[in-house]
């Protein structure tokens, strides 16, 4: 008895050594990274001559931009920084690029926004993906999906994809998006009846999951009727990953249910799309091979028929009518990232748009000239007339003039990418060199697309630049929009959202009236009540309170 009590307790004094040692390790290897981090940085005035932020050596430029955005609303998108502090020191904003650390709290970051510089590392070349997106989206996909693949895998991938998304796949898909679009019309008829005011990204994010599910997987979600369990559980899964604000995020990380919820909603994920897959495999196997299958290529059966024609794909034992496991996986996780990354970006650009809309009303004048001089005057005739000839969306000059302004006003998301020992980034006019090694580059989108270097009227909505032709000083140059990145990388499903947005507009604007209701005494950044936000559980910048709208009817006109 006596040993086994002295047994315990030299059991006990172990485990405290344990802890202390790693405690003791843990310390030690957070000051040595500190101090790595602190002396990195301060090289970059020291060593090339770049003025950066003012910079502690305990805080790094946590002082400097949290006196920044003190300026700002709190809950403005972490996305959107980089502007105000280019606004803030208009001496850095002239590099073109901005080195920021704030480390511990995010990697040591290269902001970059001048397009050329960006376009040397997302264009020619375009690096990996930055290791930040591995921590927030491997327990998403594993990181066997189209936007975290690397090299060879990617490039295979892509390839298997990209007929999905050419002009003709897309408009053989266009009549499937009119079904969803007409449930969410007559949900706009049912809230211009009530007069309710919404948040308007809600509907809209209804539908472009929708979308999304005929697009990728060949069938209805029903998401716009019905509680939909795949859409739930992907919802959750995202909000339990690590993109969200810093202390929501380690709320989350230390919350025990945290694994066993993403347990279940992986697997709840999985069960929704077995049954799909099944069939597309079914469907492809009982096929003659060479014949074609009639209809639209999805996501889905694009993957199962690479599947069994690419033995690439296979490992060199799996037999083609059965479903390899690792192959499975791989599938599902690109069906996860398609659904997730095909609709909540277009929905929150649908509802800027509509915002935009509502307060410059000559550019909503225009638009519905332009629909009625394709569509007609009744607008009831459009829906049957896009099906039938669904290019019609093609011959929309200023519609998507109108979207694509919107994008480059709020993009939802900007690129990452890993700083590489070699690579210096270079100011084509002053030949200034910016080293990237131990950096996280951030092309932002945001600051680039509002920089008055840039873009003449920058903060203003002005669809007209988009139709400027070369010598208009409102001419767009090369390399400046970039809210689908530019170069490999690029969005695959640019021209999908583009086409749908140009579908919805047509089919809701003429017959409805859509108004931002942001109330008296709401906030504004940059001039706009309007602005982007991250809500808990958000990945992208989002419309401010969900874009509250109210719809009405515009017979009484
Ligand atoms: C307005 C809507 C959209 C915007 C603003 C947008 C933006 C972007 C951006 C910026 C990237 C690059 C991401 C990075 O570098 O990490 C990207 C990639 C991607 N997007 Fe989109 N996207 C939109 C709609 C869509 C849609 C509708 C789909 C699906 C059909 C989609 C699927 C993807 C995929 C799979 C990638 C990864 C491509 C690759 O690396 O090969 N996106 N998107
Ligand atoms: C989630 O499911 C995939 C298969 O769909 C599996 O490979 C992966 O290990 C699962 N991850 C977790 C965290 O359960
Ligand atoms: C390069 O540096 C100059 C001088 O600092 C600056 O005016 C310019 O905006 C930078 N970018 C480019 C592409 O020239």
């Amino acid at each position: 008895m006596a040993k086994l009590l002295a047994s315990i307790a030299w059991d006990w004094s172990l485990v405290w050594t344990a802890i202390g040692v790693s405690v003791a390790y843990n310390v030690v290897k957070f000051f040595y990274r500190l101090h790595q981090v602190r002396s990195m940085v301060r090289e970059i005035p020291a060593k090339y001559g770049i003025p950066i932020m003012p910079h502690s050596y305990l805080f790094g430029h946590l002082i400097s931009v949290a006196k920044v955005m003190m300026k700002q609303p709190s809950d403005v998108f972490g996305g959107c920084a980089p502007l105000f502090i280019m606004k803030a020191y208009p001496e850095l904003a002239e590099c073109g690029a901005m080195y920021m650390d704030m480390w511990p709290i995010s990697p040591p970051m290269l902001t970059v926004f001048d397009p050329d510089m960006m376009a040397q590392f997302c264009q020619e070349p375009s690096l990996p993906k930055a290791e930040l997106m591995h921590t927030e989206f491997g327990p998403f996909t594993q990181l066997k999906d189209l936007v975290n693949l690397e090299g060879q895998d990617w490039k295979r991938w892509r390839g298997v994809f990209n007929p999905g998304f050419s002009a003709k796949n897309l408009l053989s898909l266009v009549p499937t998006f009119l079904e969803e679009i007409e449930v969410f019309t007559d949900h706009l008829r049912s809230l211009a009846k009530s007069g309710e005011i919404v948040r308007f990204e809600e509907p809209a994010m209804d539908l472009t999951i929708d979308v999304i599910g005929r697009a990728a997987l060949g069938a209805r979600l029903h998401a716009q009727t019905k509680h939909n369990g795949f859409r739930d559980a992907m919802n959750k899964q995202v909000y339990w990953l690590e993109t969200d604000r810093l202390p929501r995020t380690i709320v989350k990380l230390l919350n025990p249910l945290r694994p066993v919820m993403m347990w279940l909603h992986n697997r709840t994920m999985k069960n929704y799309f077995m049954p799909l897959i099944e069939q597309s495999m079914a469907e492809h196997t009982s096929q003659d091979t060479g014949t074609t299958s009639g209809g639209p290529k999805t996501i889905i059966s694009l993957a199962t028929k690479a599947y069994l024609s690419d033995p690439a794909l296979r490992p060199a034992d799996a037999k083609p009518t059965h479903i390899d496991a690792e192959f499975l996986n791989v599938l599902i996780s690109q069906l996860k990232i398609f659904m997730f990354a095909g609709h909540d970006t277009t929905a929150t650009a649908l509802a800027f748009a509509y915002h935009f809309l509502h307060t410059n009303p000559h550019t909503l004048a225009a638009l519905r000239a332009e629909h009625t001089a394709v569509f007609g005057p009744n607008p009831a005739t459009a829906a049957a007339q896009i099906a039938a000839n669904p290019s019609l969306l093609n011959a929309l000059p200023y519609t998507l003039a109108v979207i694509k302004e919107t994008l480059r006003l709020f993009p939802p998301v900007g690129s990452v990418r890993e700083g590489q020992r070699d690579l210096f980034l270079t100011n084509l006019t002053t030949g200034a060199r910016y080293p990237t090694a131990g950096w996280m580059l951030f092309s932002c989108s945001f600051a680039s697309q509002r920089w008055d270097a840039v873009w003449p009227r920058a903060g203003e909505f002005v669809p007209e630049r988009w139709l400027a032709r070369e010598g208009d000083p409102l001419h767009v140059r090369k390399n400046a929009f970039r809210p689908f990145e530019l170069g490999p990388r690029n969005c695959i499903g640019q021209e999908l959202a583009l086409l749908e947005i140009k579908a919805i507009m047509v089919l809701t604007l003429r017959e409805m009236k859509f108004e931002s209701c942001f109330g008296q005494g709401a906030q504004a950044v940059l001039g706009d009540v309007a602005y982007q936000v991250q809500g808990s559980g958000q990945v992208t910048g989002h419309p401010k309170g969900g874009m509250p709208m109210r719809v009405r009817l515009r017979t009484g006109e």
